[in-house]
């Protein structure tokens, strides 16, 4: 792969990655992929089509012609569109994290969304914020974050993000759920959710967004990554 820094922030659904991971790229002035994202979209795209989230030969073909962009607006916010369609609210129910879970353990899914992530890889860097970016996508990263923390805090932040959001949300359901995504997303055949064997393990359940940012910005001068200060 190129001489692109990497940083891989992997982790289970609500760890804090999508915040731990915007924040490091903002603060490195380095791009941004979040492959949820994709997921998420790919899933949506799926059910308003009417392709069953089974059917992989159609999925595929949907994959393969996703489209997808990501925007940044004034106020620096990622807007994430399907088409025409600003579709950044949408994706973040999470019904839609259900379907992408769906499509996500579909192989030939995965392997037609591959080069698509890797293209995010550019200069002067790139954060990557996903499940398998670390084992899959960019295993040659130099430095590969695994962020986790127990199931009732990763609940509570959720039911949090949720109700600011003015979406409903049920503490009990959320972990539940999120105990079933877990499953599912550790015991997939392919690309399972898990630390690749050279990532740091950062457990953020007693943390601040803050100190976890500061502790990767840490590993990052560590590797010369980026300057030291
Ligand atoms: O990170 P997220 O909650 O937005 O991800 C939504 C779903 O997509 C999640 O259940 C697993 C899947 N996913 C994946 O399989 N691989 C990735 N790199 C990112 C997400």
């Amino acid at each position: 792969m190129s001489q692109v820094p990497v940083i891989t922030i992997d982790g289970p659904v609500s760890s804090g990655k999508g915040t731990v991971a915007a924040a490091v790229a903002k603060a490195l002035g380095w791009h941004l992929l979040d492959s949820g994202a994709i997921y998420r979209v790919l899933g949506y795209y799926a059910q308003s089509q009417n392709v069953a989230l089974d059917d992989a030969e159609a999925l595929v073909k949907l994959a393969k012609n996703l489209p997808l962009a990501f925007q940044q607006n004034a106020a620096g916010e990622v807007q994430v569109f399907l088409a025409d369609e600003d579709v950044g609210r949408t994706i973040r129910q999470e019904s839609v994290g259900e379907l992408a879970s769906q499509v996500a353990v579909i192989p030939a899914v995965r392997e037609a969304l591959l080069q698509r992530q890797q293209d995010f890889a550019q200069l002067p860097g790139l954060v990557a914020d996903g499940r398998d970016m670390a084992t899959v996508v960019f295993q040659q990263a130099p430095l590969k974050i695994y962020l986790t923390a127990s199931a009732e805090e990763r609940a509570k932040r959720r039911y949090q993000q949720l109700s600011e959001k003015g979406f409903s949300a049920n503490l009990s359901h959320l972990i539940e759920e999120i105990r079933a995504r877990d499953e599912r997303d550790t015991q997939r055949t392919v690309a399972p959710l898990k630390p690749a064997a050279d990532a740091i393990v950062i457990d953020s359940t007693a943390m601040s967004v803050a100190d976890v940012v500061n502790q990767i910005l840490n590993e990052a001068r560590a590797r010369h990554l980026v300057a030291e200060q």
